[in-house]
């Protein structure tokens, strides 16, 4: 059976993965706290995007901005002006929706019922409606559609107004207009107002990047999915800054180097696809997703923009502070070199949460297996994150057989002797079936059994967590053992 959305929901809450933020208070829409396995598990994700990105290229290094910018950065990068949802009310239920999502759904629905041409035509039409931003006509389309629209009844729909996503709040005591400032909605105006500073300190040559992990903030309209659509989420975004003429070989190239990583991570080819964007976002000249099949349906988890000199030029103009690059390369046609320009931008640009929630949703299975011999065998549901060991939040767990005869000691000499170089934990609790279960829920890989031999010999045995098979080694190879599974 496919898992569900709601499995993955209350395992990742059981097992300290996600919670919902101040459940406590009932929660709060849309946000949501990582637990103890869940933030090891996201930081294993941001440790290995960061070495893919910076670590693996001489020529992308990072930075860490402030969420808060100065105000008219929004203005520049078009936020204040263009980055908004279509909404729309339902006057019956009281309820708030994205017109686009309405229409989505409903074109989803088509094709579920085999009729594709049919949900082509409606996204075709609704990306044409709000690219001309004819929000009457978006309205009359979910009227047509005669969506949430019981014969009986009419369609009680508001009309559809334009939202702007991002949260302000003010800096100082004073409330006036002048002091407003907005939680950042994107990462990457923190890297394009520093690319010069960044140019200049690390001595970069264009082609280079620029790396940032940090929150993001939207005021989303719909909060649903878990931790797909947040109001509070992580970026890790990168901004490639190439020579204008350059951007369309360096987003093949950039959009094959993603699609990989993914891969490596562990969602496989076959649940992942490209989709191109027909409605581009206001900056951008192409735009790609990486989209990944969840219980939901094939849904974006990175996007990689080709934003040309857009972001820079608005900068310039609005700071009124040059955002150019000097290029002493040598252009083949003049003989002379290619001189000043403001460069062209590529950017990547991944959901930390979206990527923890695939990575979630990929490993979460439950498979039936048959235990035991003779009159005891019997067969049971297993669960298990079958998680990459690069990412899982513990690496081994080390269990005494039994909790006497010096086993718990040796079990802690292990620890002890591996626990600068991996998470690990020691469990003496329970019957080593019981511990297996419980390291299995959360994706550990390898179990390590130190038994009455283990004094003898120095050897243990490590079960493996997806095929339940068991190894006797040396202890002294456990370091290296680990070491390769958890290396990407
Ligand atoms: N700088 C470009 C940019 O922000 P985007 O497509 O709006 O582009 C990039 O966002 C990525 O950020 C998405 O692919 C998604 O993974 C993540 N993201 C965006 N909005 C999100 C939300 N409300 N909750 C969780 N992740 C989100």
């Amino acid at each position: 059976a496919e898992n569900t959305l709601a499995d993955i929901v209350s395992h990742a809450k059981e097992y300290g993965f996600v919670f919902p933020s101040s459940e406590i208070y009932d929660g709060l829409a849309a946000v949501y706290d990582y637990g103890p396995n869940g933030v090891e598990l996201k930081n294993n994700l941001k440790q290995l995007w960061w070495k893919a990105m910076t670590q693996l290229n001489q020529n992308v290094v990072g930075i860490d901005a402030a969420i808060f910018m100065h105000p008219l950065t929004w203005k520049a990068s078009g936020h204040v002006d263009g980055f908004s949802d279509p909404m729309i009310d339902n006057l019956d239920s009281k309820k708030r929706y994205r017109a686009d999502v309405l229409l989505e759904d409903k074109a989803a629905e088509y094709e579920n019922a085999g009729d594709k041409d049919r949900a082509d035509a409606l996204l075709a039409e609704m990306g044409r409606l709000l690219t001309a931003e004819d929000l009457a006509g978006v309205k009359q389309l979910i009227l047509d559609e005669k969506i949430m629209c019981p014969v009986s009844k009419t369609c009680n729909w508001t009309d559809v107004r334009q939202f702007n996503l991002m949260f302000s709040t003010q800096v100082g005591a004073v409330a006036d207009d002048s002091s407003k400032i907005y939680l950042r909605p994107e990462t990457a105006q923190g890297i394009f107002v520093n690319f010069l500073n960044v140019q200049k300190s690390a001595r970069q040559k264009v082609p280079f990047g620029i790396a940032q992990i940090g929150k993001a903030f939207r005021n989303e309209i719909v909060a649903r999915q878990f931790i797909f659509r947040m109001r509070e989420f992580e970026q890790m975004e990168m901004q490639f800054f190439v020579r204008p003429g350059t951007e369309g070989e360096w987003y093949t190239t950039w959009k094959e180097t993603r699609r990989r990583w993914h891969e490596a991570l562990g969602l496989p080819a076959d649940k992942l696809r490209f989709h191109d964007h027909d409605k581009l976002a206001h900056y951008a000249k192409a735009a790609v997703d990486i989209e990944y099949e969840f219980p939901f349906g094939f849904k974006e988890i990175e996007g990689i923009h080709s934003r040309s000199d857009f972001d820079l030029t608005q900068h310039q103009n609005l700071s009124r502070k040059k955002q150019q690059y000097f290029d002493n390369d040598i252009n083949p046609e003049t003989g002379k070199p290619y001189g000043n320009y403001v460069p062209y931008v590529v950017e990547t640009s991944v959901g930390a949460d979206r990527l923890f929630l695939a990575t979630l949703c990929q490993a979460y299975q439950e498979e039936t297996i048959t235990e035991g011999e003779g009159e005891k065998q019997q067969t049971k549901t297993r669960k298990l994150l079958r998680l990459h060991p690069a990412v899982a939040p513990i690496k081994a767990a080390i269990f005494p057989l039994v909790k006497k005869d010096g086993l718990p000691d040796k079990a802690n000499e292990i620890y002890n002797s591996l626990r600068h170089d991996f998470r690990l934990v020691v469990e003496e609790k329970d019957s080593i079936g019981t511990r297996y279960t419980r390291q299995d829920l959360i994706g550990t890989p390898f179990c390590i059994a130190v038994d009455h031999q283990t004094l003898e010999d120095n050897t243990v045995t490590v079960r493996h967590r997806d095929s339940r098979e068991q190894t006797r080694m040396p202890i002294s190879e456990l370091r290296s053992y680990i070491g390769e599974a958890v290396s990407l």
